[in-house]
């Protein structure tokens, strides 16, 4: 593929979808707030929404950037088949941080979506990494170059409130949750773990080029993962909620509860509360415009009550800020800190 044309369609791409994220979304957002009587429910804001034709603008341009993102003509995938030989010689597949397990099923859920319409989902081509990370740069378009800030700030807000030792992530993807634990925090242990082998692999080289010594990645299910019992003293995850099915959260929380030693605390980011009807409205649209079939359930679930049952203590759910400046009118995940600790 010509790069420069590569390169341009991408940015084509990019430049829409922050119109989208800013003007389109700015649009439906007042259709709804200039709508009389207002509406309360997700049935009043379908009703004002269904017939517009900027929301309709709105849906098919979230749903065909993305697909255009991945497949296509100027397509991530694509793009990075031309490149296949260059980019596996990249990875280090005998790299001592990375520990793949090629008999590690995987489950049902994870392998009947192409999640994010990511083609084959990020787990099924050698390459898959290497597109998820690209990809990755510009699914919070509103924070622009500053994409990394956010797993920064979470990081930040964990190591606020104490600095743990023994630190397990949870669905570590590429490392982009990782990185700062392992960076901030030398003097702790940090195990990532991932159902997909690309993921990990890509970790892997950034790890190296960190000159880490104190993390290792691991292809293992995160609702079990055979480490030892009561091993760590932070568990945490950064989006891998909302893309499980509601038993598989509750196993999810189980092994976190398993793993942790007492007293331990998990403290996970992900997409949840969601303030009000228009909010539930666009935030499930998504979900089914990104091929995110988990994302409504785990919204709908009462995630305290759970935590609660399994005997968590100190159960706490609240907003959190991905920048210093999040423009108000913008499109937005609506992110989320859960977090909960294991009775000593
Ligand atoms: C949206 S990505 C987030 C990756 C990373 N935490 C980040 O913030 O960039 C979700 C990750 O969860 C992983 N995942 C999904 N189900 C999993 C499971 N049961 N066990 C381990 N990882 C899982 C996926 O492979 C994917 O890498």
């Amino acid at each position: 593929m010509d790069e420069r044309a590569f390169s341009a369609g991408q940015a084509f791409l990019l430049s829409a979808k922050l119109f989208w994220t800013h003007k389109l979304f700015g649009a439906v957002k007042d259709e709804v707030r200039t709508a009389s009587p207002q509406p309360k429910t997700l049935a009043d804001v379908a009703k004002v929404l269904s017939p517009s034709t900027t929301y309709a603008y709105f849906e098919w341009f979230e749903r065909h950037l993305q697909k255009m993102k991945y497949s296509g003509r100027y397509g991530l995938v694509p793009h990075a088949d031309g490149l296949r030989r260059d980019l596996l010689a990249r990875l280090d597949v005998n790299s001592p941080l990375v520990q793949v397990d090629p008999a590690l099923p995987m489950p049902d859920y994870y392998t009947s979506v192409d999640v994010h319409q990511h083609p084959g989902g990020v787990w099924s081509d050698e390459l898959a990494g290497f597109v998820y990370e690209e990809g990755a740069r510009s699914t919070t378009p509103a924070m622009g170059v500053k994409h990394a800030d956010l797993h920064q700030r979470f990081t930040d807000l964990i190591v606020s409130e104490g600095k743990p030792k023994r630190i397990l992530d949870m669905g570590c993807g590429f490392g982009k949750s990782t990185r700062p634990f392992y960076r901030d925090l030398p003097e702790a242990e940090v195990t990532a773990v991932d159902l997909a082998a690309p993921c990990l692999n890509v970790a892997g080289v950034q790890a190296s080029q960190d000159q880490a010594r104190n993390v290792r990645f691991l292809q293992k299910n995160a609702y079990e993962t055979g480490l030892p019992a009561g091993s760590f003293d932070l568990v945490t995850s950064t989006m891998l909620l909302h893309e499980m099915p509601p038993e598989k959260i509750e196993a999810t929380m189980a092994e976190a509860a398993r793993v942790l030693a007492p007293g331990g605390r998990m403290v996970h980011l992900d997409f949840h509360m969601l303030p009000d009807a228009f909010a539930r409205f666009i935030h499930y649209g998504h979900a089914v415009r990104n091929n995110e079939v988990y994302m409504e359930p785990w919204a709908e679930m009462d995630i305290a009550a759970l935590l609660r049952k399994q005997g968590f203590t100190d159960v706490t759910i609240a907003p959190f800020a991905e920048a210093d400046n999040v423009p108000p009118d913008a499109w937005r995940f609506p992110w989320t800190v859960i977090s909960a600790t294991k009775a000593a």
